[in-house]
């Protein structure tokens, strides 16, 4: 390996600049150049890509977003798209391939790995809905804005006694929403992974209101129902006074935790080892505190990635 690439594909993540960062120094050290392609794979079928110097990366680890910009390109999903792609890594002397996003980013990796070309995968999505890592990058930022958000949302509440439904994102994938739930003592948490039971949600209210109940925070995930169809339902059927918030975007951005700036670091320097080790065709993630890497043309086999332990015990929990 003489020569490597980094792109960063898809939705943004808090973190990416952590792993780009991580991927460019560890080249530079091992002595490989590497090259930025900007905006993802539509980048690469065009060719936009520069070389990476020691200095290029200073000062980004502590920034949300991504320096190499991204997109999503539908160009790449068809076999002309990628054969371009992979002409312009030829082209420009690119002996391996650094992918960091979430699922459409890995399925773009695995496309150029079934053209026998040298990719190694980076799991960054704040959906955290790739079940071959514990955790993507991302996820736990984007978790912990939500947390400070709803933490607000409840002040304001309780000095109103009101019901909130605050749409989370996740158009395919609950994770944000449950975890957000069980962190913030949520009355009901909806995930598209469920089928909902709008029955019991009421019940739940209702139960809670018996009880003297000041407030109630109803977490649903955008791949659900629209929040504001929602939280007119729910008016509708309590009565209740209810008010919805969509954090949208907001989620995908900030400063990354430590958390998602060490797992972006780790992930980055495992990606550069086995591209050195010709380790090819591999997805990097954690699994308990451990780094680990499988087969790329493996991953994204199963769909759902939601614990169910945790979902029963956050039912349990908001009683
Ligand atoms: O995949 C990350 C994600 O933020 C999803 O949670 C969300 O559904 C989607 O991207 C939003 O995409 P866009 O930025 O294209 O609106």
């Amino acid at each position: 390996m003489k020569r490597i690439g980094v792109l960063t594909s898809g939705g943004d993540a808090p973190g990416m600049n952590a792993a780009i960062r991580a991927v460019v120094r560890k080249c530079i050290y091992h002595e490989i150049e590497v090259y930025g392609i900007s905006h993802g794979f539509l980048g690469l079928i065009e060719g936009n890509m520069k070389k990476f110097e020691i200095g290029s990366v200073g000062d980004i680890i502590h920034r949300g977003g991504t320096m190499l910009h991204t997109a999503r390109c539908e160009a790449f999903r068809t076999e002309a798209g990628q054969l371009k792609g992979l002409n312009q890594l030829k082209k420009n002397k690119i002996d391996g391939l650094i992918v960091i996003g979430g699922d459409g980013s890995i399925k773009g990796a695995q496309a150029l790995t079934r053209l026998d070309y040298p990719c190694i995968g980076i799991p960054a999505t704040i959906d955290n809905d790739i079940v071959e890592t514990d955790f993507s990058i991302g996820f736990d930022t984007a978790l912990n804005t939500i947390i400070e958000a709803i933490d607000k949302i409840r002040d304001t509440a309780t000095s109103h006694e009101r019901t909130y439904v605050i749409e989370v994102m996740g158009r395919n994938s609950g994770n944000l929403a449950l975890w957000a739930g069980l962190a913030d003592g949520a009355e009901s948490i909806l995930i598209p992974e469920k089928a909902s039971d709008f029955e019991s949600v009421i019940r739940r209210l209702k139960r809670g209101c018996e009880r003297g109940k000041k407030h109630s925070i109803i977490i649903l995930s955008e791949g659900v129902d629209h929040g504001f169809k929602y939280g007119q339902k729910i008016q509708e059927a309590t009565n209740l006074e209810t008010r919805v918030t969509i954090l949208g975007h907001i989620q995908r951005g900030g400063s990354p935790s430590a958390q998602d700036r060490v797992l972006a670091s780790r992930l980055g320097g495992k990606a550069v080892d086995l591209l050195r080790a010709n380790e090819y065709g591999k997805l990097t993630g954690i699994k308990g505190s451990r780094v680990v890497s499988l087969d790329i043309l493996d991953a994204l086999a199963s769909e759902s990635k939601i614990n169910e332990n945790m979902y029963k015990l956050a039912q349990q929990l908001s009683i």
